[in-house]
């Protein structure tokens, strides 16, 4: 049987398809809002895309300075046996398999300049990205353009409110779990992630902390009122980060490295050493499954209730089409509808308590 997430990760990719991914002219609530999601929220350059980057544990996503995430990245992580090889699928290149992952950058740019053009534009498009690895956890998470407050050359007038509007569509949904990323070395009181997250999320119940950059303190300074919940309570507590330094990217510096680093940080700082069994990347990964399992646990109802609406409404469709034939759009409705009508027979299997939520 499929794991929780799995289901709901097929589901998202079916909304996508259905052009169904959360603008804000719609009246009523779609399927799209009743799946939970993981979302990165953060000004720009506050290591977002690092963060990412830490839990998959492979290099995957473009950098670089400025509006580099102009699109917004679904990230789909599936927990492969040990022995098989890593490797990377884009809903839009169909079946074809990527086990280079510089070439799954490459892709992302490229597909993000065929929406937006070579200009500095952003979309509302989903690009979505599923990767199998046995160095992962099952997980959704998805990458956002970063906040900014200016444009920078080049851009279209507008670019800062677009991108404000882009986050707030995915932020705003009650289903979605924010995870609010800072970096230590700015006051927490001017990061805009903190600001737009204590606006849609006020009790903190959906928002995780992610203080990145601990490591680039200023001497005589530390992270401990931010860390133990001082500086801004939350539900969940905050977890300190500590990334590859665009010098440790630039001298290649690997990702199991990395997070061996960033594990030593944390356990041989005396300031910090009290908290290190709850730092790091591979900590977060595991909370953050952790708790999307128990909410889509908690939404299984909401999610069928959708579902069934969804696959109804596409029969309604189908009918006016007539019968779909191999290749039409019919046929990929019919498809559609299919999945939801699936999945909804193996959630009511999960609430019938046959079997706990994650199982493989
Ligand atoms: P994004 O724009 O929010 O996606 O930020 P990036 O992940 O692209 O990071 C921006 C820059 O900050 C890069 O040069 C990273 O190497 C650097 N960076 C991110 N996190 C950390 C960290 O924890 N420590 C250090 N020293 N540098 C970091
Ligand atoms: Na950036
Ligand atoms: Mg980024």
């Amino acid at each position: 049987m499929d794991s929780l997430i799995g289901l709901v990760n097929k589901l998202q990719r079916a909304c996508t398809l259905l052009g169904d991914y959360g603008e804000d002219n719609r009246k009523l609530p779609t399927l799209w809002d009743a799946l939970p999601t993981i979302v990165v929220l953060g000004g720009q350059s506050s290591g977002k895309s690092s963060v990412l980057e830490s839990i998959v544990g492979r290099d995957f996503l473009p950098r670089g300075s400025g509006i580099v995430t102009r699109r917004p990245l679904v990230l789909q992580l599936y927990k492969t046996n040990p022995g098989s090889e890593d490797y990377a699928q884009f809903l839009h290149t169909g079946d074809k398999k990527y086990t280079d992952f510089s070439l799954v950058r490459k892709e992302i740019q490229d597909e993000t300049d065929k929406v937006t053009g070579r200009t500095k534009q952003i979309s509302p498009l989903p690009i979505n990205l599923s990767i199998y690895s046995q160095n992962v956890v099952n997980l959704t998470l998805v990458d956002l353009p970063g906040l900014t407050r200016v444009a920078v050359e080049g851009q279209p007038e507008g670019v800062v409110q677009e991108i404000e509007n882009t986050v707030r569509s995915y932020v705003e949904k009650p289903n979605t779990i924010i995870l609010a990323v800072t970096p230590a070395n700015q006051d927490l009181a001017t990061s805009d992630a903190v600001k737009i997250a204590r606006e849609v999320d006020p009790a903190g119940e959906r928002t995780f902390g992610v203080l990145t950059k601990v490591d680039l303190m200023d001497k005589g300074t530390n992270a401990l009122d931010v860390l133990e919940g001082r500086s801004y309570r939350l539900q969940h507590p905050w977890v300190g980060i500590v990334n590859r330094s665009q010098a440790d990217i630039n001298r290649n510096v690997d990702m199991i490295t990395a997070r061996r680093r960033e594990r030593e940080f944390f356990a041989t700082n005396p300031e910090y050493a009290h908290l290190a069994s709850r730092m790091g990347s591979e900590y977060l990964a595991t909370v953050l499954s952790k708790h999307l399992e128990s909410v889509i646990t908690a939404r299984i109802p909401g999610i069928m209730s959708m579902i069934i609406r969804t696959a109804d409404e596409l029969e309604v469709e189908l009918a006016q089409l007539g019968r779909p034939v191999a290749v039409d759009a019919g046929a990929q409705l019919y498809t559609i509808m299919e999945l939801c009508r699936a999945c909804d027979r193996v959630f009511k299997e999960h609430l019938e308590g046959g079997r706990p939520g994650g199982e493989q």
